[in-house]
């Protein structure tokens, strides 16, 4: 039994906010946002909450299969920024789009969301439980971005994608393989807590955290982590980066993606890029780039892709398709 990746869609809000702009509010420029990180422009969510972005990325996703909602059985979304912390987001969506015949649950893995919930519903799947299945990255990350802090607030945009994935008989189709990894040493080198909890004892309500990070930790980690990780995936399936047509790696930074690049001795050309238009995306970048590449007829049949990604945990993975 294989999983086969059948439909994908994207979603990202009307709003472009430039570097341009963010210089307004903090000490940057748009030389500095786009030589360190090769961001021009992010998208902002005024109006549309994570479920509301979620939804409309599944739906095109559905569309894009030719899958109705009511024959997805399993739906799991990626995402740190719910719009509550509970109902999860997946069961938002699964209100949103009438899949009545589905489960929904959400899985917390940051950057490497995505990653995470391919791998569990591969893993489902392969049980025999589920049969198709959505799975959606999402995140509303302007919503826990401290937009005084220079350090962070630059990088990040809001956004979802989301893959229909189904059962298939054909062998070499589909997911081929996957590795996912955690470090919880390192959970405070990236983290966004709750900086006052809400206290029994004295009344005091919960305030809302914001993202803090070690900007050089992470990007040491990504830059080993990553490549490691793919590497020891490929190895064990006897398969070659040569035969590989496309990285699809998490967008966090262009220079991170070309450090991987060298490491892993490929071409920038194996690397789509759409950092750029829409910075990091956290857990939607991944699905999002290959919502993209789908729609532009990049992805032939027979492709092999290899999908990694890496973010707060620290958490990292990758896994292998075969368009
Ligand atoms: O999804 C995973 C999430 N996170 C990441 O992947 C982030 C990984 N890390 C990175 O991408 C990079 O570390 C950053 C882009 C965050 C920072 O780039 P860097 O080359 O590591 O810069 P830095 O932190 O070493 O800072 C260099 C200088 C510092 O000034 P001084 O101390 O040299 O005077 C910073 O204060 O740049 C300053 N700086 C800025 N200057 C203008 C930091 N942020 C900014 C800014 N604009 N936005």
């Amino acid at each position: 039994m294989g999983t086969k990746i059948i439909g994908t869609g994207s979603f990202v809000p009307d709003h472009v906010v430039t570097n341009n702009h963010l210089a307004e509010l903090v000490e940057t420029s748009d030389e500095w946002i786009r030589s360190r990180t090769g961001i021009a422009q992010r998208r902002i969510s005024d109006s549309f909450g994570t479920s509301q972005m979620a939804a409309e990325a599944s739906k095109r996703a559905l569309e894009n299969a030719h899958v109705k909602p009511e024959d997805i059985d399993l739906i799991i979304a990626a995402t740190s920024t719910p719009d509550c912390c509970f109902p999860s987001a997946a069961c938002e969506v699964q209100g949103i789009l009438g899949a009545v015949n589905a489960v929904g649950m959400d899985v917390s893995a940051a950057c490497s969301g995505f990653i995470f919930a391919l791998s569990t519903v591969d893993a489902m799947i392969q049980t025999g439980m589920y049969k198709t299945a959505l799975i959606i990255g999402v995140d509303n990350l302007s919503k826990i971005v401290d937009w005084s802090d220079r350090s962070t607030c630059v990088l990040f945009g809001d956004g979802a994608g989301a893959a229909v994935v189904r059962a298939c008989d054909e062998n070499g189709q589909g997911i081929i393989g996957g590795q996912i990894g955690s470090d919880g040493k390192k959970a405070a080198v990236l983290s966004c807590w709750s900086r006052t909890m809400g206290n029994f004892l004295t009344g005091k309500k919960p305030e809302p955290g914001y993202i803090v990070m070690e900007g050089q930790e992470v990007f040491k980690f990504a830059v080993k982590k990553v490549p490691e990780c793919v590497e020891a995936l490929m190895e064990s399936m006897g398969i070659g980066m040569d035969e590989v047509k496309y990285l699809i790696l998490h967008q966090a930074n262009y220079r991170i993606c070309e450090s991987i690049a060298r490491r892993l001795r490929i071409s920038m050309d194996k690397i789509p890029m759409n950092i750029e238009k829409y910075g990091n995306t956290s857990g939607a970048s991944i699905p999002l780039l290959l919502d993209e590449l789908n729609r532009e007829g990049k992805l032939k049949k027979g492709d092999k892709l290899v999908l990694a990604g890496f973010g707060a945990g620290l958490t990292w993975g990758a896994v292998l398709v075969e368009w």
